[in-house]
């Protein structure tokens, strides 16, 4: 089939030559059998997941248990983002920089040029048009996916504002970011698919033309990797539009924190996948600290631009969670669990005999009873002995697809054009040892060294080796569309910029709630307990706290924290907070290496900060 014999379909309402003449281009490039511009109505979201359905990639929930509701579960090579194929493909390796796959633009287009080809032959291609940000903000920016994978396109409806309105903010000539997305499976003619889950198990390819903006995605159906406003747009392209005009996209969380007092601050935290961001995005706070109030803005990602008045204004880019399944319950993020109730997308969590989910770490709002009997992620049988045995009813990196709107501690403000005035930023990783519980840095530029140097035990949310530390700057390693080092310069100079205009910098902390003891046990209880370690940090913006210095910034005094309601000893505080000399000069060799390697174009107010780090750690008297 040629292009010619593609009806395009366009409707009357697009207006904008450019697009249209993208979509014909990629149409005769791609091939499909048809063309489906989707207009992000409800209507077309419920034939969308019905079609789902048929085709047996959808399982229909139980409508008494979970109303307007879907199970997936995808074929077992596709479960992850696909961090060593994934591109940043600018023109100069050196642009890209040492924490990226690189290839040449040209090389690259040349690879993908034939693998397109034909790549949607007897499938639609749905013409995905999206806002990232709420419609017409200042700070929102507008993309078009092309897909062929239906799935694909429901998500996108629940994450993204999606459809016509975008076009409507486009209009006849605004600029929008071309994703091109495809399965990497075509049908031969009156081919049926064999699976419930189209995908290219051996051929993938995540692209990014940071210089033209452009993504371009080849082989899976899977989050990240297929949801191309998410990571490969909102912080890939994001990232390098940012360091050209001057803004901010990052992998954080945006939290509203009101005090008893009535002052409200909004928080920005970054922590890498899996390490907790949509929990603290959410945090109920704890029995005592009655008259506190948290409140959602977003759960991943924030797009951060410097307003007139000198301050960082936030909005969170998307318009749903897709969020990790295992781990939550009632007890750890009770406000995600009241999000579920109805019109989700589960995605590789096991299904129930009576035509409900579950996952692991569900069992603790039901006694401690696991299900006598499941199907698991990959539809076989499940028993509590396979669970013995170590086997997982839900995919460690399961998630739930669901419109924010769906929280019931989603901020007023969180769909407001203008943003939220950043106050404090917060920066943690996911380490058993070594970094303390929270400290706040100095000035921003030790913050920016906070950030920079961060490590993390990498998780599920990425296909590879779980479990082993890495540097992770600013939990933007996968995330970061240009060189990593020009990346801290940008951080370094967006500062240096605001404080000249004689702005107030948000204040910047380092935390981890991820030490364990010797037993390997987690030793900070975690969770909405991290509350206390907030309203330090609130008490710290207030003046109410004055700390203590440590080498790795101030850090809280036992008696500065609200202890009230949590039984945690002087004893366990010094576990999560102390600072081991010996730990510190190894993780200090460990900075060093990712200064060595980011040594080209890497800022020399970095390098200061370090050796005045390390000078205080010569300067600490032995610990007993
Ligand atoms: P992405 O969506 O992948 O970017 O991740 P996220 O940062 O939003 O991760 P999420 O909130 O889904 O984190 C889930 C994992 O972190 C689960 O394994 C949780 O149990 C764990 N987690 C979250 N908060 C805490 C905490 O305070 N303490 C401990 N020990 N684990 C936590
Ligand atoms: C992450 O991995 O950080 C995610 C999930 O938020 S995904 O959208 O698959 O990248
Ligand atoms: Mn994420």
């Amino acid at each position: 089939m040629t292009a010619s014999h593609v009806d395009l379909n366009t409707p009357a309402y697009v207006k904008h030559p450019r697009l249209i003449a993208w979509v014909a281009e990629m149409a005769a490039l791609c091939k499909p059998a048809r063309v489906h511009w989707c207009d992000g109505s409800q209507q077309e979201y419920d034939a969308l997941c019905q079609q789902l359905v048929d085709a047996g990639t959808f399982k229909k929930l139980n409508p008494a248990k979970r109303p307007g509701s879907f199970l997936a579960w995808s074929d077992p090579s596709d479960v992850a983002r696909v961090e060593d194929r994934t591109f940043i493909c600018s023109e100069k390796k050196e642009d890209a920089g040492p924490t990226n796959n690189w290839v040449a633009p040209a090389e690259m287009r040349a690879t993908l040029a034939p693998l397109f080809d034909g790549c949607m032959r007897g499938r639609t291609m749905y013409v995905i048009p999206f806002s990232m940000g709420p419609l017409g903000s200042p700070i929102a920016h507008i993309g078009v996916e092309l897909s062929d994978s239906a799935y694909v396109a429901v998500n996108m409806k629940l994450m993204t504002r999606m459809g016509r309105s975008a076009l409507d903010v486009l209009g006849e000539r605004g600029e929008f970011v071309p994703c091109v997305h495809t399965v990497g499976a075509p049908l031969a003619d009156g081919e049926k698919d064999q699976t419930a889950w189209p995908c290219n198990p051996d051929v993938k390819y995540i692209v990014h033309y940071p210089e033209t903006r452009e993504i371009w995605s080849y082989g899976s159906g899977y989050g990240g990797n297929a949801l191309l406003g998410k990571k490969c747009f909102a912080l890939r392209i994001a990232s390098k539009m940012g360091k050209d005009q001057g803004w901010l996209a990052e992998h954080m969380l945006i939290l509203g924190v009101q005090n008893p007092q009535g002052k409200k601050y909004h928080v920005a935290a970054a922590f890498p996948s899996a390490c907790g961001k949509t929990n603290f995005s959410m945090l109920v706070p704890p029995k005592g600290f009655e008259g506190w109030q948290v409140t959602t803005i977003g759960d991943d990602i924030a797009w951060i631009k410097p307003g007139a008045d000198g301050k960082l204004y936030a909005i969170n880019p998307e318009a749903g969670y897709f969020g990790v399944a295992p781990g939550t319950n009632m007890l750890t993020n009770p406000n995600c669990m009241a999000s579920l109730h109805e019109n989700v997308i589960f995605t590789n969590v096991a299904f129930t005999d009576d035509g409900d989910v579950w996952w692991e770490g569900m069992e603790k709002d039901q006694g401690d009873q696991l299900p006598a009997h499941l199907i698991d992620w990959q539809g076989k049988d499940w028993t509590p002995e396979d669970g013995k045995a170590g086997r997982k009813a839900a995919h460690p990196n399961a998630r739930f697809t669901v419109a924010a709107t769906h929280n019931p501690a989603l901020d007023a403000a969180w769909d407001d054009p203008k943003g939220v005035a950043i106050d404090a930023f917060i920066f943690g990783g996911r380490r058993s040892t070594t970094v303390p519980l929270v400290t706040e840095a100095r000035n921003w530029q030790e913050g920016v060294y906070m950030a920079a140097t961060m490590g993390s035990e990498t998780t599920a949310a990425a296909f590879g080796q779980q479990g082993v530390v890495r540097r992770d700057p600013f939990a933007m390693l996968p995330f970061c569309g240009y060189n990593m080092a020009d990346y801290f310069g940008h951080w370094l100079q967006l500062g240096a910029q605001l404080q000249a205009q004689g702005a107030r910098l948000p204040a910047i902390y380092c935390v981890n709630w991820f030490r364990k003891d010797e037993q390997g046990r987690f030793v900070w209880p975690g969770y909405g307990e991290n509350m206390r370690v907030l309203a330090w940090i609130i008490d710290r913006l207030e003046g109410r706290a004055s700390g203590q210095p440590t080498l790795f910034g101030t850090a809280p005094q036992y008696a500065e924290i609200n202890w009230n309601g949590l039984d945690f000893t002087p004893e366990q505080f010094r576990t999560v907070t102390r600072i081991d000399p010996a730990a510190w000069a190894e993780e200090f060799k460990l900075h060093d290496e990712l200064f060595a390697k980011l040594a080209h174009g890497l800022p020399q107010a970095l390098k200061d900060t370090k050796a005045a780090m390390q000078q205080r750690l010569q300067d600490t008297p032995a610990q007993g």
